[in-house]
């Protein structure tokens, strides 16, 4: 049983989601988690994920490891206590901790093809629900954003703990990810923030209302087929993530890179510190950005277009 997950970004409203402001975020299928999973001619559970060098049984991970802990879980869900014989074999292309969304990727693969093998396809809600368990376990108090653009793969205008909106893209836009290649955690960049917050409650309340108003005005102007608003709203998100203070010099370098190139915008996706930034393009010029982006020292970069 075959299942595979895309990666996301984050276009608008990263951290403010935390505090339950709405926030917009897209699939990014050019990069994908995939599971096979497979009866074994062996006992147990053996989970092979060459990318990152695990040939496991589960038995021998602990139960929090980030695999084995989805496992368990879908088996819970069933009530499973002795699982057949089988194989699980996990692949990704989605670069690790770099904000992509690689662990909720893979999480989300194993639940749909392990509950497809186990002849009891979950739905999405169920699913996402799960990932969203396993999120917590590895992130302390993400909002849900990741699982829930992961799950449904299309674009989601996402409140925490509200019913889940998608929403339709009016005209296909191009976005340039620009990959630092630093790991940072998002457990750590939330945190800060929040004894940032704690500190000055209504100076970042207000700074989270502004990024919140941001967020629909792009979910409009997306939704309306004018997505070249979206660059001067990137380029204000921005600013903002930085007086939240979770850029940095990094992230800042390759921004400005691509505005220089040509982008119609630019900010940083996700958690900040370090991970990705995304640019605005038109078609004709992403090339030249991303080619800027390596020049300003990206790692890795991605052209996709959302459509
Ligand atoms: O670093 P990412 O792409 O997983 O995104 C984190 C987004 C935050 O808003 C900073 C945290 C969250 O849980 O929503």
């Amino acid at each position: 049983m075959k299942s595979s997950a895309p990666g996301k970004v984050i276009l608008f409203g990263e951290h403010a989601v935390v505090y339950n402001r709405p926030a917009l975020a897209v699939p990014v299928t050019q990069v994908h988690a995939d599971v096979e999973v497979l009866d074994s001619p062996r006992k147990g559970v053996w989970i092979n994920a060459p990318d990152i060098n695990l040939h496991a049984e589960l038995n021998s991970l602990p139960s929090d490891h980030p695999i084995a802990s989805v496992i368990l879980k879908v088996f819970q869900r069933f009530d499973i206590s002795q699982p057949p014989a089988l194989n699980v074999s996990i692949t990704s292309t989605i670069p690790v901790a770099s904000g992509l969304g690689s662990g909720a990727a893979v999480s989300i693969a194993i639940i749909r093809s392990l509950s497809s093998f186990l002849i009891h396809p979950l739905p999405d809600k169920e699913i996402n629900s799960i990932a969203y368990e396993i999120e917590k376990l590895h992130h302390g108090t993400p909002s849900g954003i990741d699982n829930t653009v992961i799950t449904y793969s299309r674009p989601v205008y996402f409140i925490k703990g509200e019913p889940i909106e998608t929403f339709t893209v009016g005209k296909p836009f191009t976005i340039v990810i620009g990959d630092t290649g630093i790991s940072a955690p998002t457990k750590e960049s939330v945190g800060d923030v929040r004894r940032l917050w704690l500190h000055d409650q209504s100076n970042f309340e207000n700074i989270f209302d502004e990024i919140a108003q941001i967020v629909l005005i792009a979910r409009r102007s997306i939704e309306s087929g004018k997505p070249e608003m979206l660059g001067e709203l990137m380029d204000q998100n921005h600013a903002f993530l930085q007086s939240l203070t979770v850029s940095s010099p990094e992230l800042d370098k390759l921004v400005e890179a691509a505005r220089n190139a040509g982008a119609l915008g630019a900010k940083l996706s996700g958690g900040g510190r370090g991970g990705n930034m995304i640019a605005l393009t038109e078609q004709p010029t992403a090339e030249s950005v991303a080619n800027a982006l390596m020049s300003a020292g990206a790692k890795r970069t991605i052209i996709t277009e959302i459509n």
